[in-house]
């Protein structure tokens, strides 16, 4: 321990600044904008449904006709922007709902863009809600056949763009899925489309309850072939080098909580803009406990928010967006 000399424990009051509310706001190093929050949202078939999502109280599967209205919310909150998942028709083993014409994402986006020009439009680009057997990409008899699903996801992305969205996401944690993409979308005059990268997503319990909202459970297996090992950090590094290399213009680490040691790191290495996805295991805890009266949900939310971005994520992927945006506001 340093020993403070007698005038030096007079003069150093860390606590003064801690005196008022106006003192503290003052001089906090971290504050919470909702323009940093992005808001996931589930597109269902049908009309005129808003249906419940159990495993995530609050949350909404919609159908595309009720989107406009979303957006009016996502822009009358100031949130940054919002983040697409279809749940199709139907599913097959190609996953080809994902890359229809008029698939549901398509639909929603189109939709969505007619409504809110200015809208910030991201969509998730994977194969999982999209395959009869739930993995992210086309199943041989040896596993996940990274190759054969790459011209899938360039499909998928291209058909996104053209629709509409600002940025498309790939979470299939296939090797070269950034590349084919870029790729895919200049040849397809889609070069003004960015690329946002799940680069260093982990095989996580944590997606739990998106799998039951996207209905998107491996129906055999695991998914630890492609997705990361929760043991891993250096191995962040990788594969955020080789994304960017492949020309992501957003990189993310995902899910937040539990790797924000990994945002941390990936802040000091590189310098193009990061999200971190605070997924819906995280959410699900805080609604649990909360509901059992166990949290005061306002605080633990922006607690955890905050902590994200103090580690050093720009972009925060978040089912609290709307709720925080307004608990923002009041403040
Ligand atoms: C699709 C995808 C998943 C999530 C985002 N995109 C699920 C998965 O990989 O199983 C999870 C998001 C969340 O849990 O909130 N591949």
């Amino acid at each position: 321990m340093l020993r403070l000399s007698a005038k030096h424990e007079l003069t150093v009051r860390l606590r003064r600044l801690r005196r008022t509310s106006a003192l503290r706001g003052a001089v906090r190093e971290t504050r919470l904008d909702p323009r940093d929050f992005i808001y996931p949202i589930f597109v269902r078939p049908g009309r005129g449904i808003r249906e419940p999502i159990e495993s995530m109280p609050g949350q909404e599967r919609l159908t595309v006709d009720l989107l406009p209205a979303e957006g009016d919310a996502v822009r009358g909150r100031g949130l940054g922007g919002l983040l697409l998942f279809g749940l199709p028709e139907a599913k097959d083993p190609q996953g080809s709902g994902a890359y229809a014409e008029d698939g549901i994402v398509q639909r929603a986006v189109r939709t969505l863009r007619a409504a809110h020009p200015d809208l910030l439009i991201m969509t998730d680009v994977c194969l999982c809600e999209y395959t009869s057997h739930g993995h992210c990409g086309v199943v041989r008899d040896t596993g996940v056949d990274n190759d054969a699903t790459l011209p899938l996801l360039a499909q998928t992305a291209v058909s996104h763009a053209r629709s509409g969205a600002d940025v498309v996401a790939p979470s299939a944690m296939m090797d070269g899925q950034v590349g084919a993409i870029r790729t895919a979308l200049d040849e397809a005059s889609c070069g003004e489309v960015a690329v946002m990268a799940y680069s260093a997503k982990y095989a996580s319990a944590f997606y739990g309850p998106f799998r039951e909202a996207a209905g998107s459970t491996p129906q055999f297996g695991d998914r630890y072939s492609y997705q990361m090992d929760p043991g891993n950090a250096r191995e962040a590094e990788r594969e955020i080098a080789l994304d960017l290399s492949e020309g992501a213009d957003l990189v993310m680490v995902k899910p937040a909580l539990a790797y924000l040691d990994i945002v941390r790191r990936v802040r000091a290495d590189v310098p193009v803009p990061l999200a971190a996805y605070n997924v819906s295991g995280e959410y699900a805890m805080v609604k649990a406990a909360v509901r059992a009266g166990w949290l005061e949900e306002e605080r633990v939310v922006l607690e955890i928010l905050t902590a994200i971005k103090r580690a050093g994520a720009d972009l925060i992927i978040t089912y609290h967006a709307k709720e925080a945006a307004g608990w923002l506001a009041q403040s």
